[in-house]
């Protein structure tokens, strides 16, 4: 397997924490990006503890620019103004939008309209130049950071319309559950995949447990 510079973006938060936590046991050479470096660096800390591995933090933008591969892991709310800011940086690289677009009510979790599409074709259209793909959009925080063996009872989807692209990102899913991603079809299917995640979460709640994806009936 290839070993890659990947910068996670909103690093500090438990999603971006716990996919950086497996990155790096898998081998990769991770930094965490946050809008306080000194956050990102506290960030990469915590996961150089839990992995006995080298993890550096950084500002954003400087997280951005170092890195081969850039996972996004922020909230909706802001997403459109901070991919702005980072267009540059992200200019050229493989981005991974892992951003779930979601309300919240008195009903539940639900996925909110985005003019895009999605998230992950929101930051296709502000960064014309980046190979977007979308992807771990399922997986639990919480299982991420506690878990101490591979997630392999799950899956991650992936979407995207770079091929090449996508199965590279097809291969870093591998450093969580074990296994290839599974290909999800076009970018556009981001659409999709991205509100899946308020049907997880209105399960968990229903059923108190972590749900996850698993796609059954394709040879691996
Ligand atoms: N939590 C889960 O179980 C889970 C599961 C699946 C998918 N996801 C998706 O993963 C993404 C991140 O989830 P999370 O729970 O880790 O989120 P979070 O804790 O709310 O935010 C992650 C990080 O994003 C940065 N951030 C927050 N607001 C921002 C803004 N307005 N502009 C720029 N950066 C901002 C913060 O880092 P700094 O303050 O250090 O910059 C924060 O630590 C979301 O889109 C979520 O839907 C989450």
């Amino acid at each position: 397997m290839s070993r890659y510079k990947i910068a996670v973006i909103g690093g500090t938060g438990p999603q971006g924490r716990g996919l950086a936590r497996w990155l790096v046991a898998g081998g990769h050479d991770v930094v965490i990006g946050s809008r306080s470096a000194e956050r990102a660096g506290a960030t990469a800390e915590e996961i150089a503890t839990r992995t006995g591995a080298d993890v550096s933090g950084a500002d954003n933008e400087s997280a951005a620019r170092t890195a081969d591969i850039v996972l996004v892991v922020v909230p909706w709310n802001g997403h459109h103004e901070l991919i702005t800011s980072l267009a540059d940086a992200l200019d050229g690289k493989l981005v991974v939008s892992c951003v779930n677009p979601l309300g919240f009510d008195a009903q539940g979790a639900f996925g909110l309209g985005v003019e895009e599409g999605s998230a992950a074709e929101q930051t296709q259209k502000i960064v014309p130049g980046a190979r977007v793909v979308g992807a771990f959009h399922h997986l639990s925080a919480v299982s991420l950071w506690e878990s101490e063996a591979l997630l392999d009872h799950e899956d991650v989807l992936v979407c995207g319309d770079d091929l090449e692209a996508k199965e590279v990102v097809k291969e870093l899913a591998g450093c969580v559950t074990g296994r290839p991603g599974v290909d999800a079809g076009a970018l556009r299917l981001a659409a999709q995949l991205e509100p899946l995640t308020a049907v997880l979460i209105n399960i968990n709640r229903r059923y108190k447990t972590r749900s996850g994806i698993a796609i059954v009936g394709i040879d691996r």
